[in-house]
């Protein structure tokens, strides 16, 4: 076990901790009768020590090494996605270190959004802490979902976040690059991979579908993800919105009314035409209902007072991607025309509705 250890650079007690914990025993007996690692011990000691170096925790990691379906080389194969991707992650990160270096240089600050959009992911270690509070499965949306995944027994769910919408009665293997959102899936969710929808660590048509909710606009490289998608599945479910048709910003009384600068944040997005393509499929409507049990940003529509709870807000990141004099302002002039009666006056007819059409699109391919 010393040797072990000393060639791997890890302390025994580690390698005893694997023990206890069923991660990695030790399978045969040296003449003396100590117990000893064979090479697949070893094999499968290596695979432990690199999905630990890129952040998977314990668990996470015995569910990966005890994958029947997965052998050494697929393990090698995906070990390796994972790495280049952190080393691109590494290389992108250094450039906008560089970058924002150059501009405080010259005297210039950038927005908390640019500072945070520029490490992609990142926005979710910051703010993932306060997703759960609000955000879940939405019954009547995962129906949807699943009905379109057909029927697809592998399923690959990218920017899976806390697990919403994975189907339960199908094999589910998650991807999702923050950490602090991988921390919080619930015990026994799908096994999920450290990696972003832009590099998937699969090969070719690995699953039967592969869907995407919620997650598309995070995405540096919305198009890219998307090709990712076709490569590694069969089928592509993708939940996204149409960023073109201005028609529903003006209908949504929140960015109308309030948050004008929700705007701000679709400059530079891909069409829908250019999503639907990329996955080589078609867009669906999807309506909100009034009573949507997952707290996405259009969810409250006809709830309003939703929006003034800080909890609500900080499970989407809109809120702190507009920044907070934005908030702010917003929030405020919602609680005065609350009180004022100014919201029901302007927005009447929304008391007669049961779901809305606010934008959202369910991609099919
Ligand atoms: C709004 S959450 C949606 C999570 C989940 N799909 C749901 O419906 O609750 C967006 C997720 O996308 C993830 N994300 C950000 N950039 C990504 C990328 N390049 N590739 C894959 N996921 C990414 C974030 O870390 C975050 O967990």
């Amino acid at each position: 076990m010393g040797r072990v250890a000393e060639l791997a650079g890890v302390t025994v007690r580690t390698l005893h901790h694997y023990d206890e914990i069923g991660l990695l025993q030790p399978s045969t007996r040296t003449a003396a009768g100590y117990r000893a690692y064979s090479a697949s011990d070893v094999e499968r000691l290596r695979e432990v020590l690199a999905y630990r170096r890129l952040g998977f925790g314990l668990r996470e990691i015995a569910d990966l090494v005890d994958d029947p379906a997965t052998d050494a080389v697929s393990h090698l194969r995906r070990l390796r996605g994972l790495l280049l991707e952190q080393r691109d992650r590494a290389a992108a990160m250094v450039i906008a270190i560089d970058r924002e270096l150059e501009a405080r240089a010259m005297g210039i600050r950038t927005t908390p959004e640019d500072q945070l959009k520029v490490f992609g992911a990142q926005l979710y270690d910051a703010i993932g802490s306060a997703y759960p509070a609000t955000r879940r499965t939405e019954p009547r949306i995962a129906a949807r979902i699943w009905d379109a995944l057909g029927d697809a027994r592998t399923v690959l769910n990218v920017g899976a976040g806390t697990g919403s919408y994975e189907p339960p009665d199908r094999d589910v293997t998650a991807v999702e690059p923050s950490a602090v959102m991988r921390a919080q899936r619930p015990l026994g969710a799908a096994p999920c991979v450290a990696a972003a929808a832009e590099s998937l660590p699969f090969e070719d048509q690995s699953f039967d579908a592969a869907m995407a909710v919620s997650t598309v606009h995070h995405w540096l490289d919305p198009v890219a993800g998307l090709r990712e998608m076709r490569r590694v599945a069969r089928r592509v479910v993708v939940l996204t919105y149409d960023a073109d048709d201005t028609g529903w910003r003006q209908r949504f009384w929140l960015t109308r009314d309030y948050l004008p600068e929700f705007a701000d944040l679709l400059v530079g997005w891909p069409s829908l035409a250019d999503l639907t393509h990329a996955v080589e499929g078609r867009a669906e409507p999807l309506l909100i209902p009034w009573d949507c049990a997952d707290g996405f940003f259009e969810a409250h529509w006809r709830r309003p007072e939703a929006y003034l709870d800080e909890h609500v807000r900080r499970a989407v990141s809109v809120w702190t991607r507009v920044g907070p004099e934005a908030e702010r302002r917003a929030v405020s002039t919602l609680h005065e025309d609350l009180s004022s009666g100014r919201w029901a006056e302007r927005n009447r007819e929304l008391a007669a509705l049961d779901s809305a059409e606010l934008g959202l699109r369910l991609l099919v391919a």
